[in-house]
């Protein structure tokens, strides 16, 4: 999906929903950031002038104007082309990892969470917002009957992943899980456990 059409695709959404959880999750980031998956820089308004933002996507035409947003906001940010599975940084050199509806759409998530384990401080926080496998059986069997079509339509994204779990089990130590839309949409903060 294009940068454009996936922004206009998005707007309803964003003005009846996401733009509250964005300014939540984003609005205390503060010290060195990645962004994962920071697509066309959705959540770029939201961050504190202060905070030292790096962004990473795949995608060039939604890094594209993710740089465009950037200037036109006035700010300064370091937007690079990279997966969340191989994020070309040092270990232990962010204060804070977030990502906003990217792990539905990873193709490992497991290793993205290994390095979201690696690039993060000791203690760093972990923020993210995701569409969930819900917990109503029948929900969570809809969503696994839509979820290869779906991957089709929307570049790879699942509906039925079980992003809480993953996080659970890959070395972080969940602080506040949030749940919205019944456990569709969930907000989740956790610390990097120290070794
Ligand atoms: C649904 S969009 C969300 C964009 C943005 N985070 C937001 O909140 O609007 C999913 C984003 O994840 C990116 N993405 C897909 N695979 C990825 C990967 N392996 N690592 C990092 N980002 C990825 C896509 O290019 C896209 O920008």
């Amino acid at each position: 999906m294009h940068a454009a059409i996936y922004d206009i695709a998005m707007w309803p959404v964003e003005k009846l929903f996401l733009h509250r959880l964005r300014r939540q999750l984003v609005g205390g980031a503060c010290g060195r950031v990645l962004e994962l998956g920071i697509g066309t820089g959705t959540n770029l308004p939201y961050y504190p002038d202060d905070v030292k933002l790096v962004g990473i996507d795949p995608d060039e035409s939604f890094l594209e104007e993710a740089r465009r947003r950037t200037a036109a906001l006035g700010r300064s940010a370091m937007l690079l082309a990279a997966h969340a599975e191989e994020p070309p940084f040092a270990e232990r050199s962010f204060d804070m990892v977030i990502a906003t509806l990217v792990f539905c759409t990873v193709a490992d998530p497991k290793q993205a969470f290994r390095e979201v384990h690696r690039v993060l401080k000791p203690g760093g926080l972990f923020k993210l917002v995701e569409h969930v496998r819900v917990r109503n059986s029948v929900g969570a069997r809809v969503q696994d009957l839509l979820t290869p079509l779906w991957k089709h339509i929307a570049n790879g994204c699942h509906l039925n992943r079980d992003t809480l779990s993953l996080v659970q089990s890959n070395g972080f130590l969940v602080e506040s899980v949030r749940e919205y839309l019944r456990g569709l949409v969930i907000e989740v903060k956790a610390h990097r456990r120290s070794e």
